[in-house]
């Protein structure tokens, strides 16, 4: 059997991380006198920091001045980082342990593909940053999801073909570049929102041993 690339998104796969993503957003449009909704939001998911607040403006039509839009973004991550600071092992989501040891054990490859700057900090709290062959991160890709380039760098760095890569993802933009990728994409959460994944699980803690030796 090949040898397969197992990619993880980190927030909203890994950690409960998207919440925080929101309500620190929720706060930056309010301050702009936006109406900010949960719906919106998934269109956010995966997707950079400056292009999230780019499609936020655009909701309502709105632009800032430059000096405005970076002290926002700026402003955002402090807002974030407030919330994540007390995060630890025990907020790993329910699953992720279990499969990261499966991968282990057969000696498949495991990457992480993720849009976020904060994402190794994240990975360190969460004492999962050595388990990760490579991390991909927003430090170091230069197009955001749904471009596929964040999970393209760890296939070719690996020497994995696309069939033989696998994504774990809550985002519609992340599953658009999975897809995009030639990538098997399986969608974590509201099935409605994620129609387009390959496969749905509406938790991470429902996907099997099986399930995974099958793909
Ligand atoms: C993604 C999140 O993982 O990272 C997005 O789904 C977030 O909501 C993006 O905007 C960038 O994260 P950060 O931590 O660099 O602001
Ligand atoms: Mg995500």
């Amino acid at each position: 059997m090949n040898k397969k690339l197992f990619i993880f998104d980190l927030d909203g796969v890994i950690v409960d991380t998207a919440k925080y993503h929101f309500l620190a957003w929720q706060n930056i449009a309010s301050e702009l006198n936006i109406d900010f909704t949960i719906e919106q939001n998934e269109l956010l998911k995966g997707v950079n920091r400056e292009n999230s607040l780019l499609k936020i403006l655009e909701f309502e039509n709105k632009s800032i001045d430059p000096s405005l839009f970076n002290s926002l973004l700026i402003k955002k991550n402090n807002i974030y980082l407030r919330y994540v600071e007390k995060i630890n092992s025990s907020d790993v989501i329910d699953g992720i342990k279990n499969s990261i040891d499966y991968i282990k054990k057969h000696k498949h490859h495991l990457a992480l593909g993720s849009a976020s700057k904060n994402a190794q900090m994240i990975l360190r709290k969460l004492e999962l940053f050595e388990c990760f062959d490579i991390i991909i991160d927003g430090t170091i890709t230069e197009k955001a999801k749904p471009n596929p380039e964040v999970f393209l760098r760890s296939m070719n760095r690996l020497k994995v073909k696309s069939e033989d890569c696998i994504v774990f993802e809550d985002s519609i933009s992340g599953i658009t570049a999975a897809n995009t990728a030639g990538m098997i994409s399986i969608g974590i959460g509201n099935k409605d929102v994620l129609s387009n994944a390959n496969h749905n699980f509406s938790k991470f803690n429902l996907i099997t041993n099986q399930f995974l030796s099958h793909l």
